[in-house]
């Protein structure tokens, strides 16, 4: 274990004394200062994987709520993960929801948050990013203020804004902080959406891939209904999921608060939201899978059930950063042991029967 590997043993004990969010926010000026340092990452070659025109040097990412203002890319980028999603901006700056708002459920390793899409609008998000050497992948997740009149010209705002510094985008329509955020899950409104994105993606210089991140309370009939929706280039990848807004049961007293719950409890049901989406894109739609990963055999388990790439957010509250280095030296292990040349040749290769077992098993 490396001296700062150390360092960040002692300081999880410590932030996990503290209120959630202080701890949080602690976490970011301590990642803003540097002190953090470099994980040395050396990725395994049998990990690199190429999606939408981008090469990633592993696949697993940094999900979206963790760097809401762009304020640590490239220190997560240091930290080893193969690309950073930062957001969700919305065009005004906005507080989001009062306080407090994001709980640590120690019992059952999980997170439920009801931030509200807490951030510091467009113009501080983009300024940051056009600030920084064009490293690494930054993709940034978009979304609508709370009080949006018009949801789908907020989305729009998102991408003429972030188009130049972006490496892709995720248009978050599947946040349930936000009231009536997850009706862009319906046909009625999905379909216009991507429509109007489109067309403002196709007046830009440069050519962004866009992914749609979805929840993972989705009836079979809805996901059905969203993938024709992504058919035909519509969307370049669809990231599954977002936090649920059901219970399994969990352990915590903190269990009933309101909001989305990630980690531990979710990875169940979005490993079975990602197959089953796998086998509804027919290989024709990349699909992220991201929810509940805490080690290198979920991170197979993800990859098997359909996911090209994967991200974590709730794993680092437990475990620190060198989770990361952990999953992708179990994962590329995984792959040899499993003669898989590569990533891609294992990607979906156990949907059919992750698409209906319960429970998957760790
Ligand atoms: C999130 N997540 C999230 N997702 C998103 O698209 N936009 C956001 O602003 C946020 N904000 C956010 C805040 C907090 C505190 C958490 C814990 C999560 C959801 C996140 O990106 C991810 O989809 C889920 O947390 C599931 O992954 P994990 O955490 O189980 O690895």
């Amino acid at each position: 274990m490396s001296i700062s590997h150390l360092g960040f043993k002692l300081a999880r004990s410590l932030l996990h004394c503290m209120d959630a969010e202080a701890a949080h926010g602690l976490t970011i000026k301590t990642l803003k200062t540097g002190l953090a340092g470099n994980a040395n990452p050396a990725n395994p070659k049998n990990l690199r994987t190429s999606l939408f025109g981008l090469t990633f040097e592993n696949p697993l990412g940094l999900a979206a709520g963790f760097d809401k203002n762009a304020e640590v890319p490239d220190a997560m980028l240091a930290q080893g993960f193969g690309f950073v999603e930062v957001g969700t901006v919305t065009p005004k700056p906005q507080t989001g929801n009062p306080k407090p708002r994001l709980f640590r459920l120690s019992e059952d390793q999980a997170v439920i948050n009801r931030m509200g899409f807490n951030n510091e609008g467009h113009t501080a998000v983009f300024a940051r990013l056009k600030k920084r050497k064009p490293f690494g992948i930054v993709g940034v997740n978009i979304g609508a203020n709370k009080d949006a009149n018009d949801r789908v010209a907020d989305y729009v705002s998102g991408i003429n804004t972030f188009s130049a510094v972006a490496s892709y985008f995720t248009v978050n329509i599947s946040s349930p902080n936000t009231p009536g955020l997850r009706n862009l899950q319906s046909t009625e409104e999905l379909r216009p959406l991507l429509q109007h994105l489109n067309e403002a993606r196709g007046q830009q210089k440069r050519h962004v891939p866009m992914l749609l991140k979805i929840a993972p309370d989705l009836e079979p009939e809805e996901m059905q209904a969203i993938v024709t929706c992504c058919m035909n280039g519509a969307v370049d990848g669809i990231i599954i999921s977002n936090t649920t807004i059901s219970r399994p049961s969990l352990a915590s007293k903190l269990a009933n608060e309101t909001g989305g719950l990630s980690g531990a409890p979710l990875f169940d049901l979005s490993t079975r939201c990602l197959a089953q989406f796998y086998l509804y894109v027919e290989g024709k739609i990349p699909l992220v899978g991201v929810g509940g990963i805490s080690n290198a055999e979920q991170a197979w388990i993800k990859i098997c059930a359909g996911a090209s790439l994967l991200q974590l957010y709730s794993g680092l509250v437990y475990q620190g950063p060198e989770l990361v280095q952990k999953i992708l030296q179990g994962l590329s292990l995984k792959l040899i042991e499993n003669k898989f040349a590569n990533l891609g040749d294992a990607v979906g290769s156990a949907a059919e029967r992750l698409a209906h077992q319960k429970p998957l098993g760790k």
